[in-house]
């Protein structure tokens, strides 16, 4: 067969317009959202890269069987079709439907952290980390060497340092309630973790007795990589790596906006069934009954049909080159970018992008400015506003500083992509005009959804 345009593995029946801008639009309009752009109208973005969280576009099937849901208050057919598409991929035994990801990790945590535990996990999520915090945990964050460093290529940066864990389960003995992994390692670049570095934490928790979660919200992903880069899995299909990675741990989280391909919902599924009582009870009191979650009975559906589209070779193949083609237009004219591509998003380097701005002004959240000052384009950042604040109230630099441009699943197309590349090379060749930030005003805690900032040279900002 001859080579091709890995292409989007789908054609578009139902489509949504996007607003062009002009500058001057989105300069008032930045100004307005304080300078933080998951204060910005969505109607005033043009490509939405904030979050690749319920952001995807559903298929056919998906809306199917959704118009065939049973919204019955309990054991609803929906109910059973969701539990039964959940354990046949982790096979664990009992399967508790969330509004979202991080209701799952509350539920986990309020029943197995108390207050000085400490909870590993390659990289925290922010979500995952404020739980843990919430309920007097700490939050340790385990990445390998590899992970550490933007600029290296290695096919497992995801992986968790597995003697940094031996070493933390010694030293905080009787204080480790659970150990978790985040597949793909969203905060560390979405990088994918390997099945041997899996087995070799399975096998550290199992000499220590101590449960083994997957933060799974991008388990599909991850399986697809296992395939690609680790030896002995190129023959395997995603679901048959999938079910390899769940039947290592004892439970897992799920955000279903990733990789369930739905709008809204979660899960928690676990193996021990007194645990999983206890996380029922609290489920009953803040999110629905067990068969439901807080989710209707058609969004169980569209999950329970996502789950398994998601895990389609020809979807999967499209999904992780789409990001890859970025980082090629983007590598080709020397833009900063953490290699290797993640999963879900590009990172952009926002420390070699924009070398002349001190950590504590902000680099990675100046370029999010910038992106969406000069093309509309809306991106995360994952570097000192989200993580430098400290739950002591100190402000320390962030280990990587990082803009996310995270793809929602089966939204944009490679033209869609094309400019992208070409206004992130625009706001490049004008780096060195950019100055950075201050905080104006900002919450406690999860600061960066709703802090307000203000440029440290707002002459860049004017037209
Ligand atoms: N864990 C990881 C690794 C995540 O990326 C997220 C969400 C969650 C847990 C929480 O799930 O949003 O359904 O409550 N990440 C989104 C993001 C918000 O943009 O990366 P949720």
């Amino acid at each position: 067969m001859f080579s091709h345009t890995i292409i989007e593995p789908f054609r578009v029946r139902t489509v949504e317009p996007i607003r062009q801008t002009t500058r001057a639009e989105r300069e008032s309009a930045l100004h307005q959202a304080s300078y933080n752009v998951f204060r910005l109208d969505a109607r005033d973005v043009l490509i939405d890269l904030l979050t690749d969280s319920g952001t995807g576009a559903m298929s056919a099937n998906q809306w199917a069987a959704m118009m065939q849901s049973d919204e019955s208050y309990a054991g609803a057919r929906s109910f059973h079709r969701f539990r039964d598409a959940v354990a046949n991929i982790t096979h664990l035994t009992h399967v508790l439907p969330t509004h979202q990801g991080r209701a799952a990790e509350r539920i986990l945590f309020t029943a197995m952290v108390r207050a000085g535990d400490v909870v590993p996990n390659n990289t925290h999520f922010d979500t995952t980390r404020a739980n843990v915090e919430d309920r007097g945990g700490i939050a340790l964050d385990l990445p390998c060497a590899e992970g550490r460093d933007p600029e290296l290529l290695h096919p497992f940066k995801g992986n968790m340092d597995v003697e940094a864990l031996e070493r933390a389960l010694r030293e905080h003995e009787g204080r480790v309630p659970l150990v978790m992994v985040t597949v793909t390692n969203n905060s560390g670049g979405g990088q994918p973790v390997s099945m041997a570095n899996l087995r070799a934490v399975h096998e550290v928790c199992r000499r220590h007795g101590i449960p083994f979660f997957l933060d799974a919200c991008r388990f599909a992903e991850n399986a697809w990589f296992i395939k690609l880069r680790e030896p002995g899995y190129a023959d395997k299909t995603p679901f048959e790596i999938a079910r390899e990675m769940f039947s290592l741990v004892d439970g897992c989280t799920m955000s279903a906006k990733k990789d369930g391909l739905a709008n809204i919902g979660g899960f928690l599924a676990l193996n021990d069934e007194s645990i999983a009582n206890r996380c029922r009870n609290n489920l009953i009191l803040t999110e629905g009954f067990p068969t439901y979650g807080g989710l209707a009975g058609y969004d169980l559906e569209a999950i329970a049909v996502g789950l398994s589209e998601v895990l389609e070779p020809d979807y999967l193949r499209y999904r992780i080159r789409s990001v890859e083609y970025l980082a090629e237009k983007l590598q080709k004219v020397d833009v900063p970018i953490l290699v290797p591509p993640g999963g879900h998003a590009l990172y952009l380097d926002a420390k070699r992008f924009l070398p002349h701005v001190p950590q504590l002004e902000y680099p990675a959240w100046t370029l999010s400015c910038a992106l969406y000052l000069e093309g509309g384009v809306r991106a995360a950042e994952i570097g000192t506003v989200m993580f430098g604040l400290q739950p002591d109230g100190n402000e320390v630099p962030a280990r990587m500083e990082l803009l996310r441009l995270a793809f929602p699943r089966r939204v944009y197309t490679q033209s869609h992509v094309d400019y992208l590349a070409e206004v992130i090379a625009y706001v490049r060749q004008r780096s060195h005009l950019l100055r950075g930030m201050r905080i104006v005003e900002q919450p406690p805690a999860l600061r960066h959804f709703t802090a307000r900032l203000a440029p440290l040279a707002p002459g860049f900002y004017a037209s």
